[in-house]
């Protein structure tokens, strides 16, 4: 089992599957025409994201790692229509991109990015007393995922749904001596969740066109 067979699966599960979606189309031309690095959620982890959004019945949503909006679109377009989503982004030009595509989309009335750090922007938003998520998507900077993970549960209520991107790392995940600060960082967010009594979660490898890679699934007691 190789790369090339985990793509080829992947884009027949797409062609299969995910319905063209101009929005989105559009959306992953203007991150690649702005030079935005290609690592947002492919095709098919969109769709992931946009029926667990839908399963949840998510109003509310919380994002940190927003890029070029993709997976923020993907879970917009799941969302009743009073739906809200806060989504931080510490690159003014990746935040500005993003943007222009919810704008195109015609979801930018629903849609909060926020600039800066999110570890600053969190405690921002707890003090504004934002009402609790329904979901929340955690995708930026990964040495801090587990601060970020204890900002979600901080901000979210019984039911809310986690979900956390990047977790594997090639199956550095298992690796205790790893050198990568990404996979320490994610190996000290797992210990985090097994140590917070409030959640209940599971851990899913993933494969095709982004890699070996696997997502965290954690729903607040
Ligand atoms: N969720 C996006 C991909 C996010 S990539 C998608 O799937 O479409 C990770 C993003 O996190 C990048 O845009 C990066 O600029 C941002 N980021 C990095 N460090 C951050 C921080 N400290 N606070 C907020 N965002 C950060
Ligand atoms: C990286 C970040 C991501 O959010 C992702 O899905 C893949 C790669 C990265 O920083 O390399
Ligand atoms: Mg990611």
């Amino acid at each position: 089992m190789n790369a090339e067979t985990w793509e080829k699966v992947d884009e027949y599960f797409a062609n299969a599957l995910v319905p063209t979606d101009r929005d989105l189309e559009a959306a992953r031309a203007a991150n690649a025409a702005a030079g935005l690095p290609a690592i947002d959620v492919s095709p098919l982890q969109g769709r992931l994201l946009y029926l667990l959004a839908k399963l949840q019945g998510a109003r509310r949503i919380l994002e940190m790692g927003t890029l070029g909006g993709y997976s923020t679109l993907c879970l917009a377009q799941a969302q009743p229509a009073d739906g809200r989503i806060v989504t931080l982004e510490a690159e003014p030009r990746h935040a500005a991109v993003a943007r222009a595509n919810f704008e195109r989309a015609g979801v930018a009335d629903r849609i909060e990015v926020i600039i800066g750090p999110a570890l600053e922007s969190l405690p921002r938003l707890h003090a504004a007393h934002a009402a609790p998520f329904d979901l929340v998507f955690i995708d930026a900077d990964k040495p801090n995922t587990a601060d970020y993970f204890t900002w979600a549960v901080k901000l979210g209520r019984p039911g809310t749904l986690i979900i956390v991107d990047n977790v594997v790392r090639r199956g550095g995940l298992a690796d205790a001596r790893s050198e990568d600060e990404s996979v320490q960082g994610m190996r000290r967010f797992i210990d985090r969740l097994a140590h917070e009594p409030a959640v209940e979660a599971t851990g899913v490898q993933t494969v095709g066109r982004k890699g070996y890679d696997g997502f965290v699934l954690a729903r607040v007691r």
